[in-house]
């Protein structure tokens, strides 16, 4: 088969390397990829939401697999666009079409699907322009901290979070009448605070089967001990050691199950993965969010655990078939630390020359913003690379992945050091 993998970031990287190792793989292609996958697969220079430029590459080069790493060309509906074409029907796409990209294109579809499909998930409510000041007395009869949540794609900044009525006010007018993200809060989700600890649920369906991939907690801070601005993720560790079976049978039965049946009554035919955000409040799992794609960080830790062919279980789920599938996950741990340039979330510098990546041993190097120039990697990108380590136990995993970090090296070079380290604190 001839695969084209869309995206350019360290999840990217986990795909290329895994659909590489298949049996079933010809040529394999990344748009746009990084340093890191043009050592294994051919990187081409197409944007991933250019449909056009995606659909023209994929005729000339046969290619029979669309994987789409981001978020952006699922909701902007690459699938529908292949699947209404006679010439690029027959491509297949491992993500949802636009219906279901819905789940993470918009807080208020979640939200509503969730409410009614009866998925435990924050009570809310949703305003608009014209009915700020019904947001606003929404906000006086609850409780600090308030959840203010933009409808639409926000890169990952849309969720606010304040301490004091007087600032959620002050927020979501911002998010409203000063159109503070853009069309993407043009309606704005007010929802209850839940108080737990987080973590991620992955889940891979072909519409009518699912599979559940091992469970993730991510670092999305920048700071340690979960201080300063949300990042896109600087960790994260498979298992939890909190998600134990009993915990994960409620997950299945109050929320994955919900969900797929929900899609299905819906009539949506989602074919993908979902990543489910849950906060674990008393025992209890609640949805903060969905998402129609992978994680990132999460992938780096989670798919390491696969021992399937990944490329065999996405070929299964063209005919509907992944309850064929088997999925064979290791029982060892895995931790991932992010490296990220100086300054990021914020303004960072590119174009670093990396040093020490052939020195990391017993860890796996994932590439993200790297790009290569002339005989040296050079950072491209805010989240530089992800290092992970395996291990019998979380211990283990993190030695062995920071043993990795502490060898590669760059000008203003980040990372956090304590991933993991509440996980081994419950341990305790
Ligand atoms: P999101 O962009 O939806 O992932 O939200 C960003 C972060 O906000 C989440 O990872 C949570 O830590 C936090 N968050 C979102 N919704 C809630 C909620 N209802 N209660 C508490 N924290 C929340
Ligand atoms: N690590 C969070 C995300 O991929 O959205």
């Amino acid at each position: 088969m001839n695969i084209l993998i869309l995206g350019s970031g360290g999840r990217e990287y986990v795909f290329t390397e895994k659909i590489a190792a298949s049996k079933d793989c010809q040529k394999l292609f990344v748009a746009p990829g990084n340093a890191g996958t043009a050592t294994i697969a051919k990187n081409v220079n197409i944007n991933p939401t250019d449909f056009k430029g995606i659909a023209e590459f994929s005729l000339k080069n046969n290619i029979d697999m669309i994987v789409v790493g981001p978020e952006a060309p699922l909701v902007a509906g690459i699938r529908d666009y292949f699947e209404v074409d006679s010439d690029l029907k027959n491509i297949q796409i491992i993500g949802p079409g636009k219906a279901g990209a819905e789940l993470e294109g918009s807080k208020e579809f979640a939200k509503s699907f969730m409410q009614r499909h009866n998925i435990p998930t924050a009570a809310y409510a949703t305003f608009e322009k014209h009915t700020l000041s019904e947001g606003i007395s929404y906000l006086q009869t609850l409780n600090p901290p308030y959840v203010l949540k933009a409808d639409g794609l926000a890169g990952g900044k849309g969720v606010v979070i304040c301490e004091n009525l007087q600032t959620a006010e002050q927020a979501l007018t911002e998010m409203l009448q000063d159109e503070k993200f853009g069309e993407a809060s043009k309606k704005v989700v007010i929802e209850e605070f839940l108080s737990g600890i987080e973590l991620s649920v992955f889940v891979l369906t072909d519409g009518e089967h699912f599979k559940i991939l091992p469970a993730a907690k991510d670092y999305k801070r920048i700071g340690e001990g979960d201080t300063g601005l949300n990042t896109g993720g600087m960790g994260a560790v498979s298992p939890v050691k909190f998600a134990d079976d009993n915990f994960m049978e409620k997950v299945e039965s109050k929320i994955i199950k919900p969900t797929i049946d929900g899609l299905k009554k819906d009539k949506i035919d989602y074919q993908g993965f979902i990543f489910i955000g849950l906060m674990n409040v008393g025992g209890e799992p609640y949805v903060i969010e969905y998402n129609v794609r992978m994680g990132d960080p999460e992938t780096q830790v989670v798919l390491p655990r696969l021992k399937s062919d990944l490329l065999s279980i996405f070929k299964s789920m063209k005919d509907k078939k992944l309850g064929q599938e088997a999925f064979e996950i290791s029982h060892d741990t895995a931790a991932t630390i992010v490296l990220v340039a100086g300054g990021y979330p914020e303004a960072y510098e590119k174009g670093k020359v990396i040093k020490g990546l052939k020195d990391v041993e017993n860890a796996k190097v994932f590439h993200a913003g790297t790009a290569q120039k002339d005989e040296e990697v050079v950072t491209a990108g805010g989240r530089v690379l992800a290092i992970t380590g395996m291990g019998d136990n979380l211990e283990i995993a993190l030695k062995n992945a920071y043993a990795g970090a502490n060898k590669v090296c760059w000008d203003d070079i980040y990372y956090r050091k304590d991933i993991g380290q509440d996980l081994m604190a419950l341990d305790a």
